[in-house]
């Protein structure tokens, strides 16, 4: 080969390699990376990127070249000169993808074994999915319920995953890790948070009918505020006034996935709208009071005109306790009196 050839096929490699480096670095394809477990993640998305960009390089520089160089004139017909193989040549390029390739394995190897290691002080927050909603369980921190991810930021937590019904999928862009959630499965991952800021929590399985609706928000916070909202979230449901204690239970439980009330800010529309829980019940020939209770413990003894069976869970008779029941059923009968 002459010695111009190598230079424009060098040349060319760098202009191609220069693009693509470009469009990978200009654009913000990813999200922020909030957690020590995504910062791991990345580090083997550029690496891999990298390898990529250097064999797109490659490639345009001998497709470019061949183009341009090996040319013929439009009316040739004729068949190029055989070519026999050369085992230099296959040698070589099946040595570079072997090497390339078993590369890629071990740093995802090692990046996942990292991300599954557990610390010693990892707090547990039990996480369990139905249709539509999420919630989490505390047990490390008075074993309080919220709809909300809240997080201590530089502290490793695992997450253990259940569903009460499908196949959910959890997944926060920027902890970049996704997990399935399977019936009758705990599947867990670890997030050790190291950004404060509030990030989507997505179902990232279609599970149904209110599967787009099925979203919750991440918080990360300093560990201060984290104990703080610890102490208030736990007097608040177990509060003397059944206003306070069904607001929270209401909120905790994520009610307001599905339904619309006003008195809690909610606006689901996959249920009935509990706005109009006092004409539902007159409808239904029940007192509101038992209307109101049975919905919640038996939701299939009665249907609202209009909206599909087996869509409300039936497991909440039986996770919410006799008092946080009664909070519940007063906190919605008083909220629905009001309208
Ligand atoms: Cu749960 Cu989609």
């Amino acid at each position: 080969m002459r010695r111009g050839s190598i230079a424009s096929l060098v040349g060319i490699g760098i202009v191609a390699g220069g693009v693509a480096a470009a469009v990978a670095l200009a654009i913000p394809w990813l999200p922020v990376s909030a957690s020590k477990e995504a910062g791991r993640i990345d580090f083997e998305f550029w690496f891999v990127i990298t390898i990529c960009i250097v064999i797109f390089a490659v490639v345009a520089a001998a497709i470019l070249y061949s183009v341009v160089r090996f040319r013929v004139a439009p009316d040739d017909d004729s068949d190029g000169p055989p070519i026999h193989g050369h085992t230099g040549l296959e040698i070589t390029w099946t040595l570079i993808p072997t090497v390339l390739v078993t590369a890629i394995g071990i740093t995802s190897a090692i990046v996942l074994s990292r991300d599954d290691a557990l610390a010693k002080n990892t707090m547990r927050i039990d996480v369990v999915a139905q249709q539509f909603t999420w919630t989490f369980r505390y047990p490390d921190a008075k074993g309080l319920t919220s709809a909300t991810l809240m997080l201590p930021k530089g502290r490793e937590v695992q997450l253990r995953f259940q569903s009460k019904d499908v196949i959910h999928a959890f997944f926060v862009p920027e902890f970049r890790e996704n997990e399935d959630i399977v019936p009758g499965l705990t599947t867990t991952i670890n997030v050790t948070p190291t950004r404060d800021g509030t990030y989507p929590v997505i179902c990232n399985e279609l599970c149904g009918l209110g599967h787009a609706t099925m979203r919750s928000t991440a918080v990360v916070v300093e560990p201060a505020a984290f104990a703080k909202w610890v102490r208030s979230q736990s007097s608040a449901e177990s509060s003397s006034s059944p206003g306070t204690a069904g607001a929270a239970l209401f909120k905790n439980n994520g009610c307001g996935g599905c339904h619309t009330l006003s008195a809690a800010g909610a606006s689901g529309k996959v249920g009935p709208d509990l706005d109009k829980l006092a004409a539902e019940a007159q409808q239904a020939k029940q007192p509101l009071d038992a209307f109101i209770r049975t919905s919640i413990t038996d939701p299939n003894a009665y249907i609202q005109p209009g909206y599909p069976k087996n869509v409300m869970p039936a497991t909440f008779g039986k996770a919410l306790s006799k008092q946080q029941l009664d909070s519940l059923v007063s906190y919605l009968t008083t909220s629905s009196k009001g309208k």
